[in-house]
């Protein structure tokens, strides 16, 4: 059966802040890019006019312009304001979804956008359903999706009482960005990685994400969630799945599905023994924050995949907030040479890949090479593949877009996220305390007995620019 395009948008939680940094700037770029056709119909509870949401329009996308070192396009900026309603009302009264059924029009497919509390994710399809705006629709979730298994299970079963799995899609933004689409790419559009990507030849894999900032104004936010449930359990585990994953049978959005699946299952829940905690030094003073919080701003863990490709490989993943760089970086350390053959001992390390995920695009090969002259001496190089800092379109806009367009290759399925929660659910209930660390440094002393090398964490450095 054809997947059809649906024909309006609908975003719950107009009024707040994921629709001031992403969903604004997002739609802009789709009206630009091929010209987005649909009615937008932003809905919130707090008592704005549609005047109001077309200000606050404008001011995201002054503030994203400005960010660039640009002005707002104004020719643009007309057409999504025009196409912009708004219907204001309490997600509990029934007449808040009949304002909205009124506001669709002719509209048959819609697609509804919750950039809501995932509290209020039941009552709102609910709320849908009763006024005859859940048939053919579709819905868009943002992550976290649920706290732990249990509620994630319970979530699940919610929404499955009014949408089927195939119109739900679970944002999880990494999947849509550049870098991470090209990790997947690089791995199963060449043959070359596939004969050393196994336990045979890879020593070890280590996923740095850091934050150079803290929880910027998002205290209350934080202190529901912390680093596991916030990149932990979705970011991170997705990487990890695309880069550990076998090959998928296709290129349709269920061969992924499976394959990434079959990683997260074959995932080793994760052993308290082998996770620190770590929290910044003025954390608690952030408001919102609790004065005695013991939630975690960093994380670093070893992870165990219980495959014949994987069995011995351990994966070292952290990820902080006021670490000294705001970067994602992959490195996969191959394992060093069975025998030396030249007068020199050859380092370990010498040989791996390395994916910079955040904010350029990089996939690096690190060799070594021999200098010149007559002693068999070398010295380390890296081997570019592809360098490039500016992605062609943000994650929300080639998300909100492959949604529209019914394609559910980059979300998250029900199976996918119950499983990467069953990855976490042990460390979430588990009592430790976390260890205070000194912004601006690699987190607690403690991450460093988690990678079992003498070299222990790479930490990732400023990128050199490199031409593509
Ligand atoms: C979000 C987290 O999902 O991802 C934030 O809630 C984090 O805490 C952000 O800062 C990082 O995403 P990006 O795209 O800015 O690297």
């Amino acid at each position: 059966m054809p997947i059809s395009r649906s024909d309006a948008l609908v975003f719950f939680g107009a009024t707040g802040d994921l629709a001031y940094k992403k969903i604004f700037p997002a739609l802009q770029a789709m009206i630009l890019r091929d010209g987005l056709d649909l009615p937008i119909i932003g809905v919130a509870h707090s008592g704005w006019t549609v005047e109001q949401l077309r200000q606050r329009a404008h001011d995201s996308l002054a503030q994203a312009a400005k960010e660039h070192g640009a002005d707002v396009d104004e020719a643009a900026f007309a057409q999504l304001s025009a196409r912009l309603q708004y219907v204001d009302g309490d997600y509990n009264d029934p007449t808040t979804f009949q304002k909205l059924k009124q506001a669709l029009g002719k509209a048959a497919r819609p697609l509804h956008y919750l950039a809501i509390p995932p509290n209020l994710f039941g009552v709102v399809a609910t709320g849908l359903k009763q006024a005859g705006c859940a048939a053919d629709a579709r819905i868009v979730v943002e992550k976290p999706f649920g706290r732990d298994l249990a509620s994630a299970q319970q979530l699940n079963h919610t929404l499955h009482q009014v949408f089927p799995e195939s119109a739900i899609f679970r944002i999880d933004h990494y999947l849509g960005k550049e870098p991470v689409q090209n990790l997947l790419y690089f791995r199963f559009a060449n043959t070359v990685l596939e004969p050393v990507w196994n336990n045979r030849y890879v020593d070890s894999v280590q996923i740095t994400m850091a934050e150079a900032f803290g929880v910027e104004g998002r205290g209350s936010f934080y202190e529901g969630v912390g680093a596991i449930r916030d990149v932990l359990q979705n970011h991170l585990l997705q990487v990890t799945s695309l880069l550990a994953m076998d090959a998928p049978i296709g290129n349709d959005p269920q061969a992924l599905r499976a394959e990434k699946l079959r990683l997260f299952r074959a995932m080793r829940p994760l052993d308290p023994a082998e996770v620190v905690r770590g929290q910044f030094k003025g954390y608690r003073d952030v408001k919102g924050v609790a004065a005695d919080s013991n939630v975690e701003t960093f994380v670093a863990l070893r992870l165990h995949i219980d495959t014949w490709r994987w069995a011995g490989v351990p994966f070292y993943i952290r990820a902080g907030k006021n670490l000294p760089i705001t970067t994602t970086q992959v490195m996969v350390d191959m394992k060093t040479p069975p025998l030396s053959i030249f007068d020199e001992i050859t380092p370990s390390r010498s040989n791996y890949f390395r994916f910079r995920l955040s904010p350029e695009v990089v996939i690096a090969e690190g060799a070594r090479v021999k200098k010149p002259g007559e002693a068999m001496h070398g010295e380390p190089v890296e081997l570019v593949a592809r360098h490039a800092s500016e992605p062609e379109k943000s994650p929300y806009e080639r998300l909100l877009g492959d949604a529209i367009q019914g394609d559910n290759a980059l979300f998250t399925s029900d199976e996918c996220v119950e499983a990467a929660w069953a990855v976490v659910d042990r460390v979430l209930t588990h009592e430790h305390a976390v260890s205070i660390y000194e912004p601006g440094s690699w987190g607690p002393a403690a991450a460093a007995d988690v990678v079992r090398s003498a070299e222990g964490w790479h930490d990732p450095k400023a990128e050199a620019s490199t031409p593509c």
